[in-house]
C-alpha cells in the first residue's frame, strides 16, 4: 500500500473509535471514507449495531456490500457521528469538499450531525484553502446565471465534465469547479455564495467539522 493510502487507513481506523453501539452514523464519500466503510463492515460483523446514512449513491452501494444497515435520513432527527473525507483542510478545521461531487448531501448530513469527523492523508492539509478548485453544485437551469455571479466574485468557473458530457450529481445537478485563487477569507466567500439563487451548495465547509484526523507517516495527528 502506498504512503497516502496508509495515512487514509490510519485516520479511518482512529475515527471509527468514536462510533458506539446503537448510534446513527453518517458515511462520507470518496477514497478516504471508503476505509471507514471497510472498518465499520468488520465491526458490524463482530456485533456492532448501528444505522447509517450514506452521503451518496456510491457510498450506499459500498456500505450495502459490507452488510452495513442503512436508514433514510428523513426517518431520524439527528446523526450521532459522521466520518467523511475532504479535499483540503486548515488547522482551523475549515474545509473544501466536493471533489467527488457529493457535497450537497455531505453538507446536509454534516449539518444534522452532533459530531463531524474529517479524515485525511497529510497532503490535504493547507495553510490557505483554494489550491483545489471549489466545487459548486448548480441547478442546470441556473448554470449561466451562476457562472456570471461567480465571475463577479472574481471566480473562474468551469463546468465539470465526464465522458464528454456534464457531470451529474446524485440530484441530477451540475458541478462548476471554481478557481478563486487562494481564499483569504473563506467565511466571507461562503456567505456571498450562499446568496446566489440556483447555487444549491458550495464546497466550503465552515464551522461544520468538529475534529480532523490526519494520517501522517505511521501515526495520526488530531485537530480539535
Ligand atoms: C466527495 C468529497 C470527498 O470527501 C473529497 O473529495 C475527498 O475525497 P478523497 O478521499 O477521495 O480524496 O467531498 O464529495
Amino acid at each position: 500500500m502506498d504512503q497516502k493510502e496508509l495515512e487514509k487507513e490510519l485516520a479511518a481506523k482512529e475515527a471509527v473509535k468514536a462510533v458506539k453501539q446503537n448510534q446513527i452514523v453518517g458515511l462520507g464519500t470518496g477514497s478516504t471514507a471508503k476505509y471507514v466503510i471497510i472498518e465499520l463492515g468488520k465491526m458490524v460483523k463482530d456485533g456492532l449495531k448501528i444505522q447509517c446514512i450514506p452521503t451518496s449513491n456510491k457510498t450506499a452501494e459500498l456500505a450495502t456490500s459490507y452488510n452495513i444497515p442503512l436508514v433514510d435520513i428523513n426517518m431520524v432527527d439527528h446523526i450521532d457521528v459522521t466520518i467523511d473525507g475532504a479535499d483540503e483542510f486548515t488547522k482551523e478545521k475549515m474545509l473544501i469538499k466536493g471533489g467527488g461531487g457529493a457535497l450537497l448531501r455531505e453538507k446536509i448530513v454534516a449539518s444534522l450531525s452532533r459530531e463531524e469527523i474529517i479524515i485525511a492523508d497529510a497532503s490535504k492539509k493547507v495553510d490557505k484553502l483554494g489550491k483545489f478548485t471549489l466545487p459548486i453544485e448548480v441547478i442546470p437551469f441556473a448554470l449561466n446565471y451562476v457562472q456570471l455571479q461567480l465571475t463577479a466574485l472574481q471566480g473562474k468557473g468551469k463546468l465539470r465534465q465526464l465522458d464528454g458530457k456534464p457531470f451529474l450529481t446524485d440530484q441530477q445537478n451540475y458541478i462548476v469547479d471554481a478557481d478563486f485563487g487562494l481564499i483569504d477569507n473563506p467565511p466571507a466567500l461562503a456567505e456571498k455564495l450562499n446568496q446566489i439563487e440556483g447555487l444549491v451548495a458550495h464546497g466550503l465547509f465552515i464551522g461544520l467539522a468538529t475534529r480532523v484526523i490526519m494520517g501522517i507517516g505511521d501515526s495520526v495527528q488530531v485537530f480539535n
